[in-house]
């Protein structure tokens, strides 16, 4: 039966692919406030501000492309039963050839209804004011804003309860309930975690290895190690 690893990403590892990360760049997201394009209120204030921002966003991600920790993270499937749940909105990780990602905090090349969370499309083109779900609503990014739910939490702490070895991989460890995930790991649970400025110190878990470097130069060498361990 092989071991399973539950690997939490967040904006770090898509950082060597292009895409900026949220806390590095002083709390603005590509000059914005995180409220002003990332929360109900602000979509409410301004919708087409919101929506060019989502549009930007798309557009970037159609031009970069999985770094070397994204496909790193493959070669464990052949190895382990491998899970990612990623607060990242970016599809690196399925581009790299990852099979089971949650997205916790949504996904960019999708779109929903603003009247039925259950209408979701693939979207890759812009979206504007206007486009319409087949209900006739307005469509709206189909990303997890501040102060909305977040509904893959649930089937994401299934997935930390379960795991033998826990990898944490470019996150500030800031914003909840993301960060607590780790929480829900067994206790004595292997913790692996990759951050060239770690948000966390040993003593914070009982079994807590940091690798103070970046994805692309820290997660070969952990998967290899991870891989050389069960062969
Ligand atoms: N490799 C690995 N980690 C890196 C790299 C890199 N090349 N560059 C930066 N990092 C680390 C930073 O040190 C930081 O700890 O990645 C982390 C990025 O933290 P944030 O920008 O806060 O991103 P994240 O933790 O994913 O933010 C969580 O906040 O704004 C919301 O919804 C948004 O999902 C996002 C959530």
């Amino acid at each position: 039966m092989k071991k399973k690893i539950v690997v939490l990403t967040g904006a770090g590892i898509s950082a060597e692919s292009g895409i900026r990360t949220f806390r590095d760049s002083n709390g603005l997201w590509e000059g914005h406030d995180v409220m002003e394009v990332a929360s109900p209120q602000g979509f409410e204030r301004n919708p087409e501000l919101v929506l060019d921002f989502y549009n930007q966003r798309r557009k970037q991600l159609l031009t970069v492309a999985p770094n070397a920790a994204h496909i790193a993270l493959t070669l464990l499937a052949s190895h382990y039963n491998v899970s990612i749940v990623t607060q990242n909105v970016d599809d690196l990780h399925e581009r790299a050839g990852s099979t089971n990602v949650i997205h916790l905090h949504g996904e960019l090349l999708k779109v929903r209804s603003t009247t039925d969370e259950k209408t979701i499309l693939d979207w890759t083109k812009d979206l504007f004011l206007g486009d319409k779900c087949p209900g006739g609503n307005q469509l709206r990014p189909h990303i997890v804003w501040f102060g909305e739910m977040v509904p893959q939490m649930e089937n994401a702490v299934k997935e930390v309860k379960t795991a033998d070895i826990v990898l944490i991989i470019g996150t500030s460890m800031q914003v909840y309930p993301a960060a607590g995930l780790v929480d829900y790991a067994k206790t004595g649970t292997p913790i692996y975690f990759v951050d060239p400025k770690p948000a966390i110190s040993e003593g914070d878990f009982n079994n807590l290895h940091i690798i103070p470097k970046t994805a692309v130069s820290g997660v070969p060498d952990l998967v290899n190690d991870l891989i050389k361990k069960v062969s």
